[in-house]
């Protein structure tokens, strides 16, 4: 897969801040790891990416998962698998990457990164956002 969407826009803000911001720091450690990749400096750039994966995969999912359920979008179950699939991905990656000291399938890294970002936030994510927009009323507050 070719990424053409490297910087976040406003064209997928969600108008939830604590969302969009935590989507901001992801497309930024994309496109620094995109950058140590060209640069043939790959080795700590991944190392880094994976770390702050692992603490977005765990802070992101469940923040958004629960900003969902409070909001009572009905394709919750369906959007908690896509992220369950993404969080064992991610699981899959870092593993190889500690068993095979360092070694890592770059291409496989960007594109799921690449994947995440184009197919889950500008698609799912944002037909969320605009479910949460069109019923507002449903929106508990915690
Ligand atoms: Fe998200
Ligand atoms: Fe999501």
């Amino acid at each position: 897969m070719s990424v053409q969407l490297t910087k976040w826009s406003k064209k997928i803000a969600t108008g939830n801040r604590e969302i969009d911001e935590q989507h901001m720091g992801l497309f930024q450690t994309f496109i620094d790891f995109i950058t140590a990749s060209k640069s043939g400096d790959s080795g700590s750039k991944i190392k880094s990416t994976l770390e702050f994966l692992v603490q977005y995969s765990q802070e992101h999912l469940s923040y958004e998962e629960d900003y969902y359920k409070r909001s009572n979008y009905p394709k919750l179950k369906e959007h908690r698998k896509m992220h369950e699939e993404f969080s064992q991905n991610l699981r899959m990656i870092k593993r190889t990457y500690h068993n095979e000291k360092g070694k890592i399938e770059t291409k496989k890294l960007n594109e799921m990164l690449g994947g995440w970002l184009l197919d889950h936030i500008a698609k799912s994510d944002m037909e969320a956002a605009y479910w949460i927009k069109e019923n507002p009323t449903k929106f508990q507050p915690s």
